[in-house]
């Protein structure tokens, strides 16, 4: 097994691998890999979903989340799907998040393996959030420290539905307008990674919505600020996909956000969600 970083600070292509064969030493590597780079990819893979839920769950627990329908032949994996005639609409994933930070246990990582790719665009984009945290300057860090912001599955609930004509509402099934969806997760702003020791920031501009002292109001330009900071382009490593790739992101350490630039194509990926912690305060 070979990694080649695709970005001095974010992401490898792990080559030499058929993840179909991989044993305990190589996922050992793979966990460690996914800790220092934040984002892998592994190209020309054969899989079906019960192999991608086996290769997974190597990675770690798989969890289902709440608010969208899985596979009826597989409840660990969700169809991330957008058909060519879902034109002029948001996609899934098309704004800066980590997934599912509003979770009281967010998801440690997820992996994407795709099936079908458009011809032009669908690309995603990560940002590295503890580069990020280690250029910010230092008025910030001191702002930030001890600091907590709350997150709320706000896409799905009722007080935050997005726009009618922003909302993904395809190929994908969401449970929208659903109250559980406005309970409110309180998270450090910095966190520590559990296996690096990084301090590394912990918002997630789709589900954060306010520092908790302060009021929506007052956070929104500090908010703003940090996510304008995070997704600059030397923080962020992006994929352009092709059928048959394997991408995983530790969810903790990035934010990502999906392109949406592709109408008139049909894009289809099979997505699972491994289980996390509840987040460490750096
Ligand atoms: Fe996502």
């Amino acid at each position: 097994m070979n990694f080649r970083p695709i970005t001095a600070l974010t992401g490898a292509e792990v080559q030499g691998i058929d993840v179909r064969t991989v044993g305990p030493a190589s996922f050992q590597q793979l966990r460690k890999a996914l800790a220092h780079f934040k984002v892998l990819y592994i190209q020309n893979q054969h899989l079906d979903t019960e192999q991608l839920c086996t290769f997974s769950r190597g990675i770690g627990p798989l969890i289902r989340v709440p608010f969208i329908q899985p596979m009826e032949e597989n409840a660990d994996v969700i169809a991330v799907l957008k058909e060519a005639d879902e034109t002029n609409m948001g996609v899934f994933g098309g704004d800066w998040h980590s997934d599912f930070s509003f979770l009281p246990q967010p998801p440690m990582a997820s992996i994407l393996y795709s099936v079908e790719v458009p011809e032009a665009g669908g690309d995603t984009v990560w940002a590295n959030m503890a580069a990020a945290y280690a250029a910010l300057p230092e008025a910030t860090k001191a702002f930030l420290k001890d600091r907590k912001v709350i997150h709320t599955g706000k896409p799905y609930g009722t007080t935050h539905a997005p726009p009618r004509k922003t909302r993904f509402t395809g190929s994908i099934q969401m449970d929208r307008n659903n109250p559980d969806a406005d309970k409110e997760t309180v998270h450090p702003a910095v966190c520590r990674h559990p296996d690096t020791g990084e301090p590394m920031l912990f918002v997630s501009p789709t589900y954060t919505t306010r520092f908790s002292d302060l009021s929506e109001a007052q956070s929104e330009p500090v908010l703003n600020e940090i996510y304008a900071h995070s997704t600059k382009p030397e923080f962020t490593c992006r994929h352009r996909w092709q059928a048959g790739t394997i991408a995983m992101w530790d969810n903790r350490a990035t934010m990502h956000c999906a392109m949406n630039d592709y109408d008139g194509y049909r894009r289809l990926l099979f997505r699972t969600t491994i289980a996390g912690h509840k987040p460490l305060a750096h």
